[in-house]
């Protein structure tokens, strides 16, 4: 259901022509990095965005420059490392890419001490500046960046679990597009909800809920969870120190924040999944978990459970959750 929407979206992306209401107010923390600039470039192509405000603790102001030249209608403005607050002033969503990102060898994990910083101290600024704002975050290890972030937000006392998005886009565009190459058919047609969180053994892509994946059993079927969990792999170790995804992600993160700005613009059925606080398996203390969820104009409008599980589902989500639990913990007992 959703891919074939992020193929839809991207068209409309595409056309700079599109009727849809210029309407959202964006800030980029990070812009300047490898997610950040082609994010920013997305963005600028997506009718929804009325402004757009680019931040970094180094380069934005080139970027925004670079990116204000494309004829589509919104407004770029680049902001210093020293203009956080004022690049947060009046945004409606704040996508966040910021922090370092993995070498060959590294686990998401591997980040956790150094961007557990960065998303604090941003969470902090967005609490003070825009504590209503949507924000997204893409920055790993997204499992515990969310509790981070949700905790902050809690402490100055703005916390709306509504409007806090783990950004697991990439690992739905990944399990859609391995799942078509392996058929011979065209990702749109072959869309595939990935529930859990983003890293590793969390990450379960449900095939069973696709019918184009029916015939892939046993060993290949195996092969393609794990391509699917461990896709980013792939890409750190081809770019060889250079970093991890970039190009793909921009595309995951515009996906995704034009769901959620057409949800915000009133329009009914947008449903994606993400990775947000949920009740789904609150019971079993696990706060945050990623499945489809329905946006509106209040951020996730409705939390969807996960369906019919085969056995082999069962047991990945059994993996799932012993794992989100150890990284929501471990976000949780930063701010401690
Ligand atoms: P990068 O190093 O190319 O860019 C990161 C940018 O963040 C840099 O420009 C840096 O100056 C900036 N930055 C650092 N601290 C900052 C702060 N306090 N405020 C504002 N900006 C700050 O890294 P890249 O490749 O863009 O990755 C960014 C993050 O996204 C990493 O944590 C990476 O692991 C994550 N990621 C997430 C994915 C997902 O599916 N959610 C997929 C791929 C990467």
């Amino acid at each position: 259901m959703f891919a074939r929407s992020a193929a839809r979206q991207l068209s409309s992306v595409r056309q700079f022509s599109s009727s849809a209401a210029r309407n959202t107010n964006v800030t980029v923390l990070g812009a300047g990095g490898g997610i950040g600039q082609p994010l920013s470039l997305l963005l600028k192509l997506d009718p929804h965005v009325k402004r757009l405000n680019l931040y970094d603790i180094r380069g934005a102001p080139g970027v925004a420059a670079d990116v204000s030249h494309i004829d589509s209608a919104s407004e770029v403005k680049g902001f210093e490392a020293d203009q956080l607050e004022a690049a947060l002033e009046g945004a409606e969503v704040i996508v966040v890419p910021a922090g370092v990102p993995r070498k060959p060898g590294m686990s998401r994990d591997d980040l956790f001490s150094t961007n557990a910083s960065v998303i604090r101290d941003l969470a902090t600024a967005a609490a003070r500046v825009a504590p209503k704002a949507n924000i997204c975050i893409i920055t790993n290890p997204v499992n515990s960046m969310v509790p981070i972030a949700s905790r902050v937000y809690e402490k100055a006392g703005v916390y709306d679990p509504k409007r806090i998005f783990g950004v697991s886009t990439l690992d739905v565009v990944r399990a859609t597009r391995f799942l078509a190459g392996i058929v011979g058919q065209d990702p749109a047609n072959t869309p595939v909800t990935v529930v859990g969180g983003h890293s590793g053994e969390t990450i379960v892509p449900l095939f069973s809920q696709q019918a184009a994946a029916a015939g892939i059993t046993g060993e290949a079927y195996k092969k393609l969870v794990h391509r699917v969990q461990f896709g980013g792999d792939e890409v750190v170790q081809a770019k060889a120190g250079a970093g991890s995804a970039t190009l793909s992600m921009a595309y995951a993160g515009a996906t995704f924040a034009n769901a959620l700005f057409r949800g915000l613009a009133g329009e009914k059925g947008v449903i994606t999944p993400s990775y947000v606080r949920s009740p789904l398996f609150e019971s079993e203390g696990i706060d945050f978990f990623a499945s489809n969820i329905e946006l509106g104009p209040n951020g996730v409008e409705k939390i969807h459970s996960l369906g019919e599980l085969t056995a082999e589902e069962q047991e990945y989500l059994k993996a799932a959750k012993d794992g989100l639990k150890k990284n929501i913990q471990k976000g949780f007992a930063f701010l401690e």
